[in-house]
């Protein structure tokens, strides 16, 4: 061993030993090469992700997009992020997968103009058995897997099916983006107030256009305390109907206006998810859809289904439980996880 290699690995064992939140994180991102993952790897090399802890970057894609996946590390290499303690970029899944403790599954392909999420199925669901196998076989068992690619949900049922040795509360798909788009929503129909004012929207559902962004929990807080955003808002003609419809298409809009699906907000909610899942949700409710079995709201079981949760600092993920369900709500509940039934029934 030449000298600058001891020094190196007396620096490593120092590193490591000083303290246990020194030791890095194995962080996946697949499909780095693609639009999501080239603003994701950024968030989250510069720590907007996982705060002071350091990172081993492990980026997937393709054979194909190796050439720009090789240039996505370069990037990377050159922004000299003090957290990125080593980029891996390769399409080896069994490199990829190893060992690693956070799992961002965003590879897959995205839908153009007319299409509906649900027609990605046949497309991208061999890509999710072939990496819950892969999370089976060389995941820590810990590991925390958020599901992107569309369709979301089923693509995480998908995973979650064919990696049988991690444990089912470790699945979840991507509903916050939903989330934030119903809150940025209601923020500028109040007006004068930030989409963060306001507080415990919920998703429930497919992160499809069945989806049911519900208000009836909502709030944002006033000079008297807390005020309902329904109060707020005044107008349950809209609440009840234009405003569920424009989060529903919200990801088609932005379609439409890029040609291209949503990219840098979806990466920000991936942050946004991940941040509350590792640090807990501070008592506010978020949605992320996770696995219905056991629910409290007669959900079917078997399903990857967006719910009200808190998250504690530890990372335990509680459904919230007694919400008052109205028939109008129920129906809406009952109707996405209907679309949730279907797509089961195609995928498995
Ligand atoms: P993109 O086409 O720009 O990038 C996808 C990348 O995935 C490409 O680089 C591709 O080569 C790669 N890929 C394909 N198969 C792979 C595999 N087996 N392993 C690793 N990588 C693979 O697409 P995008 O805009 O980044 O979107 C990615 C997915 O995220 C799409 O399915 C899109 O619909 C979905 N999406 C979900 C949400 C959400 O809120 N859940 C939001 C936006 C987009
Ligand atoms: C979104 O909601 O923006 C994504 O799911 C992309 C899409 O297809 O709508």
């Amino acid at each position: 061993m030449n000298r600058l290699n001891i020094i190196k690995k007396q620096l490593s064992g120092n590193k490591v030993a000083s303290s246990s939140s020194n030791i890095p994180l194995n962080v996946l991102v697949t499909g780095a090469a693609g639009n999501i993952g080239y603003a994701l790897v950024f968030l989250i090399a510069k720590g907007t992700m996982l705060g002071n802890r350091k990172i081993n970057l492990h980026l997937l894609d393709i054979p194909q997009a190796e050439k720009a996946l090789k240039g996505v590390e370069m990037e990377l290499l050159d922004g000299a992020f003090p957290l990125v303690n080593k980029i891996i970029a390769t399409s080896d899944y069994k490199v990829a997968f190893n060992q690693i403790d956070i799992a961002l599954l965003v590879g897959a392909r995205p839908r153009g103009p007319g299409m509906v999420r649900a027609d990605l199925l046949k497309a991208n669901a061999k890509i999710f058995v072939g990496q819950g196998q892969a999370l089976n076989k060389y995941a820590k068992k810990s590991v925390k897997v958020v599901v992107v690619g569309n369709p979301a949900n089923t693509n995480c049922l998908i995973a979650m099916h064919y990696a049988p040795s991690i444990p089912k509360k470790n699945f979840s798909a991507l509903t916050r983006l939903d989330q934030s788009r119903a809150k940025s929503l209601l923020a500028s129909k109040i007006g004068n107030i930030n989409a963060s004012e306001i507080k415990n929207v919920i998703i429930w559902g497919n992160h499809s256009k069945t989806q049911y962004p519900d208000v009836n929990h909502a709030y944002v807080m006033s000079n008297n305390g807390r005020l309902s955003i329904r109060s707020a808002i005044n107008n349950d003609e809209y609440l009840n109907t234009e405003f569920i419809k424009t989060v529903q298409y919200r990801g088609a809009a932005i379609i439409k206006q890029r040609g291209k699906s949503s990219a840098a907000s979806a990466a920000n909610a991936v942050v946004d998810h991940v941040k509350s899942w590792v640090f807990g949700s501070d008592n506010e409710i978020v949605s992320m859809a996770i696995c219905s079995d056991n629910n409290p709201y007669n959900i079917p079981n078997g399903l990857i289904y967006s719910f009200p949760v808190i998250i504690d600092k530890d990372g335990n993920i509680n459904i919230v439980k007694n919400l008052t369900i109205d028939k109008f709500s129920r129906n809406k509940m009952i109707a996405t996880a209907n679309e949730l039934i279907d797509e089961k029934k195609q995928a498995l």
